[in-house]
């Protein structure tokens, strides 16, 4: 990797983790309260002021009620203000592609990010893609919803074959990486493919994706550094932590720009 742009650290502003389990003892993120103000803390430390929580949610281990969702969030916002924490959260949820999905929507076990109705944290089975993907992004579409592709870069599927990834963002889905795969923690595999969705456009949005003060901790500028040194680009780099998981949270339209794949590079080794 080249010399990283210091700058860009130094001129970031606060910045915003759109996909972290920061909530206690709803999946298998944070276990307790306890745990959920130290990540809290580590993210103050790292310059993000906020955090969307975002729960799995029909993944074959977890199915939550967006009903204890928004009370959980309640409850640890209060926590956040008796600690003197300076972090903003908002609830959300991590749903998996399963063909309930579009029932779990109307029933509360799934749902948008902020309850906006616009933009939804999806991630995939991890080792297959189900038949039917594309439609599936579609579907979504037609019901006004964004998909947010959730750590494609860490897909069986997706992390080689950048095409199937490609078409899924021309149908109007994004993608979110995993801030730690950008910085080589998860493998140079998941390194090398985060680095080429960058690369190509593919990738929208930097978080976190956090389950507890651990290794994979609350902490996002170093990935973003990189990505600057990948696009040579520090405001695009900046605009993934920032102004695009604002929009998201907003519910506003983001217009991102056009993937750029080489047909001739689109398989990542
Ligand atoms: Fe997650």
């Amino acid at each position: 990797m080249t010399v990283r742009n210091k700058l860009t650290t130094d001129s970031l502003k606060q910045m915003i983790d759109l996909h972290c389990h920061v909530l206690p003892g709803i999946d298998d993120g944070s276990r307790l309260l306890q745990e959920t103000l130290d990540m809290a803390r580590t993210a103050v430390k790292n310059n993000i002021d906020t955090i969307v929580a975002t729960p799995h949610t029909l993944n074959g281990f977890f199915t939550n009620k967006w009903e204890n969702v928004v009370s959980l969030t309640a409850t640890v916002r209060k926590a956040f203000t008796a600690e003197d924490i300076p972090v903003i959260l908002y609830p959300a949820m991590e749903a998996q592609v399963c063909p309930e999905l579009f029932e779990a929507l109307e029933k509360g076990q799934a749902a948008t990010i902020n309850n906006n109705s616009r933009y939804l944290l999806l991630e995939f089975p991890p080792f297959f893609m189900p038949p039917g993907s594309r439609d599936f992004i579609y579907k979504l579409r037609l019901l006004g919803i964004t998909p947010v592709i959730a750590h494609p870069e860490r897909h069986l599927i997706l992390q080689n074959d950048l095409r199937q990834l490609h078409d899924l963002v021309k149908q109007g889905a994004m993608c979110q990486l995993t801030a730690v795969s950008v910085t080589g923690l998860l493998g140079s595999a998941v390194q090398k493919s985060a680095e080429l969705m960058i690369k190509t456009g593919l990738a929208h949005v930097i978080a976190t994706d956090a389950h507890a003060n651990d290794q994979r901790i609350l902490a996002l500028s170093s990935a973003v550094e990189i990505a600057a040194d990948i696009l040579q680009d520090p405001s695009r780099a900046d605009k993934m932590v920032t102004e695009t998981p604002a929009a998201i949270i907003a519910g506003v339209d983001v217009v991102p720009d056009e993937p750029v794949l080489d047909e001739k590079k689109w398989w990542v080794f």
